[in-house]
């Protein structure tokens, strides 16, 4: 059994994780965004330093045999800033990255959150204007599109820290105390507002105020994004909401969380800006935005939604080795085919019947019958949809005949005509 908090991905699991991640992927070329990655474990001190209380107490650290202070990776941000910080000279900004890390955090598990999830996160770094929140924002929204949510499924719930820290300059709310008065903040919702009110104390009427009321509040920060995001046509999707102010320490300016409509679960994606991150890790002065999206909450969403993911497009052929006595051919054209197209067979000898059976089973769209025939060059090629069978010669002929019916494939998927 594994651990608890901790999956086990057998290949249907698999299959839907790759799927996810191949939409991640295809969204953040899209955008023009390359990938990086990172090690897994860490110096202790990286997270320490940099995430916040909350994921510091959440750490799967430990001594290791050198005696170091070491803990696994429980978000990429402090990596990412490493990295950059390091080789910042060598790259034109702004850098757009992403990755997609499996990241560790010891919580309580429960639905939506395990010890382990993959996280997709797409950074900014070394933009300051707003043109790149309004970017990034799109990024995340783009992201859900393309799983086909839309913006009945999900709501960006937009926020600006730089609101808040005006906000606690403005009342003298002391240094030591602003972090705890964050977390208020952003534990309010989920907290009897007695509670919320105790930790907040005198500015406690004033801050529900404009909790309860986000119209009351000016942010041209947020009337820049939200008019940016409007052009774009994605106004539907954002909401202006001050709770959201993100429980990790680093972040400075336009922040938001995203939220599956129903409500109900946990964030499915949160981000903002940290414009003073790489500075205080690494002395290297870039402003840096950026946001992770768990594979967790959205998988479980996806499911909800009862998302599939594709079919591998690839044709699918399966070898039906109806005479023993011509295995080796049918081995090396097995090979030949294999450069293009998906290709299994029977490893051991079974009856005809048996084997159109397995390749039904196995999903594949074509069956290849091998007997005597194959001497002359010529191969039996069953459509397993259809029945429809034909003889066709090997070589350019049979390429041909499947990579058409690949195509085709490839055209029933999109809903398009037969070629
Ligand atoms: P975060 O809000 O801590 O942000 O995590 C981002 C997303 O990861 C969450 O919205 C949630 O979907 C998922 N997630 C977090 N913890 C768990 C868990 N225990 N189980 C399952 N899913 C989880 C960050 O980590 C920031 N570093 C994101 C970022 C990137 N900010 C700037 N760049």
């Amino acid at each position: 059994m594994a651990l608890t908090g901790f999956r086990d991905f057998y290949p249907d699991d698999c299959a839907f994780r790759n799927a996810i991640f191949a939409k991640w992927r295809d969204v953040a070329h899209r955008y023009g965004f390359v990938e990086y990655d990172g090690p897994p474990l860490e110096p202790l001190d990286l997270f320490t330093k940099k995430s916040g209380q909350e994921i510091v107490t959440q750490l799967y650290n430990f001594k290791d045999k050198g005696d170091r202070d070491v803990a696994l990776r429980p978000e990429m941000t402090p990596t990412l800033a490493r990295l950059v910080t390091a080789r910042h000279r060598d790259f034109k900004k702004p850098l757009k990255w992403f990755s997609i890390p499996q990241v560790y955090r010891y919580e309580r598990p429960q639905k939506g959150r395990g010890r382990e999830h993959y996280q997709f996160n797409c950074d900014i770094i070394g933009e300051a204007g707003l043109e790149a929140d309004i970017e990034l924002i799109a990024l995340v929204i783009d992201t859900l599109r393309a799983f086909g949510l839309v913006e009945k499924d999900f709501v960006v719930r937009l926020s600006d820290r730089q609101f808040w820290t005006d906000f606690m300059n403005a009342k003298s709310v002391p240094e030591d105390q602003r972090y705890a008065f964050i977390q208020a903040i952003d534990k309010s919702e989920r907290e009897p507002r007695e509670k919320t009110a105790e930790k907040l104390g005198p500015l406690a009427a004033e801050v529900f105020a404009i909790l309860d009321d986000a119209a009351s509040a000016k942010s041209e920060r947020l009337d820049t994004v939200e008019a940016g995001l409007k052009y774009r046509g994605l106004q539907d999707y954002v909401k202006r909401d001050y709770t959201v102010v993100r429980g990790l320490a680093y972040y400075t300016g336009v922040v938001f969380e995203v939220f599956d409509r129903s409500g109900e679960s946990r964030a499915i994606a949160g981000g903002g800006r940290y414009d003073t991150l790489l500075k205080n890790l690494g002395d290297v002065d870039l402003p840096a935005l950026g946001f992770g999206m768990g594979d967790m909450v959205l998988g479980d969403l996806l499911k909800e939604k009862k998302w599939s993911p594709k079919d591998l497009m690839t044709l699918k052929a399966y070898f039906v080795v109806a005479d023993e006595a011509f295995r080796p051919q049918a081995m090396a054209l097995a090979q030949e085919l294999r450069y293009f197209f998906s290709v299994e067979y029977p490893f051991s000898p079974s009856k005809v019947g048996k084997q159109f059976q397995t390749a039904e089973e196995r999903g594949c769209d074509v069956a290849i019958v091998i007997d005597q025939q194959i001497n002359e060059g010529v191969v039996e090629v069953k459509v397993l949809a259809t029945r429809e069978q034909s003889k066709v010669k090997t070589g350019v002929d049979l390429m041909e005949n499947l990579s058409k019916l690949e195509l085709n494939k490839h055209h029933r998927e999109a809903g398009l005509p037969e070629a």
